[in-house]
């Protein structure tokens, strides 16, 4: 069976910034593909260009393709992107808290979805509000639907930007950060319940995090960006187990040992290069204790690994670290 959806060596310029370069990696049906990295490193950058928002930012893809169900994106007509936000993509936006419209009720920013992409009646798309607000554990979902956002709570104001994202019986859903601003157990609750509906629905979800604790629990597949290159792409056991990238190794050292956060919180020495100043050779080397020469001077080109997986390092060799 063919991916769901193929970034095949995607780059994006914004004004004379080229922020991302070259980034491959594919997501099938009833898969979830972690997309990780620091901040700045091109995640969100990523999903906007996938969504179709890019123009949005004044970005422009200068290079690659990305299929979605194998339809060209590029070759689509604006309507057609359109139609395939909301409908057949969801999109969970990064910072969900101002995503939802402040003056207009909670129901009818959900029902408005699914009468847009699913043709249904003001009645019909009500009760598939209330089904979905049911699904994702929403209590007294009718009286919610009646209130307004800065009525609920962050944890509910991010179910209703999910279950918008749901509202027109996508395939894929688009999660950028979807936890990020919520206490640890609600987190959990969230991930928990995105992972049931895509493993109910055959749903695909590229889930957005910096939380490698989060990779590790939920996806089955994970994308490493840095500096807006693709590190390494793996399934999710093998990069943990073995992981073929140093930036990986480094992140996955990230992950507090305990729940509380003690004994072990090792964040990486620096920080990631912003677009102008980008590092010649591996974007890393500035960081890595383990780079070489040709590491300060040359690309590493990225190379698959014997796991159908993939690395850009000039130190991996087809197979880990
Ligand atoms: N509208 C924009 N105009 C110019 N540069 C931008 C714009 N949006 C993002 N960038 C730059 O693109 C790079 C990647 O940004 P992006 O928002 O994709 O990072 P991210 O991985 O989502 O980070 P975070 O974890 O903080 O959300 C950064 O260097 C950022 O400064
Ligand atoms: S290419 Fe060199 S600098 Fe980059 S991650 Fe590999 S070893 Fe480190
Ligand atoms: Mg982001």
């Amino acid at each position: 069976m063919s991916a769901l959806l193929e970034l095949h060596g995607l780059s994006v310029d914004i004004g004379n910034r080229s922020l991302l370069e070259e980034v491959s990696f594919s997501l099938e049906r009833s898969q979830i593909l972690g997309l990780v990295g620091e901040s700045g490193s091109g995640k969100s950058l990523t999903a906007l260009t996938i969504t179709g928002l890019l123009p949005l930012i004044g970005g422009r893809v200068t290079g690659g393709r990305i299929l979605f169900d194998g339809m060209d994106m590029a070759q689509l007509s604006d309507s057609s992107r359109r139609k395939l936000r909301g409908g057949r993509i969801g999109f969970v936006m990064q910072n969900p808290m101002t995503a939802l419209d402040p003056v207009q009720r909670i129901g009818e920013q959900v029902d408005v979805v699914s009468r847009l992409h699913l043709g249904l009646s003001h009645r019909d798309a009500r009760a598939r509000t209330l089904d979905l607000m049911a699904q994702l554990r929403i209590p007294e979902a009718k009286a919610v639907a009646e209130a307004y956002p800065h009525q609920l709570s962050g944890g509910m104001k991010q179910r209703i930007v999910i279950a918008i994202a749901l509202a027109g019986d996508p395939d894929l859903i688009v999660a950028d950060e979807p936890t990020t601003a919520l206490d640890v157990t609600v987190q959990a609750q969230i991930i928990q319940i995105l992972t049931g509906l895509v493993r109910e629905r055959g749903l695909a979800l590229l889930l957005i995090t910096h939380d490698m604790g989060v990779v590790a629990q939920a996806c089955d597949r994970v994308a490493v960006l840095y500096a807006g290159r693709l590190a390494e792409e793996r399934a999710v056991g093998p990069l943990f187990e073995t992981p073929a990238h140093p930036y990986t190794e480094a992140l996955i050292g990230c992950i507090p040992r305990d729940e509380m956060g003690a004994g072990g919180l090792n964040g990486i020495q620096g920080t990631v290069p912003s677009a102008a100043n980008f590092p010649p050779g591996c974007r890393f080397h500035p960081r890595c204790d383990r780079a070489v020469d040709i590491c300060r001077t040359t690309r590493p080109a990225p190379r698959p690994l014997s796991d159908n997986g993939g690395v850009a390092c000039h130190l991996a060799q087809g197979g880990s670290l």
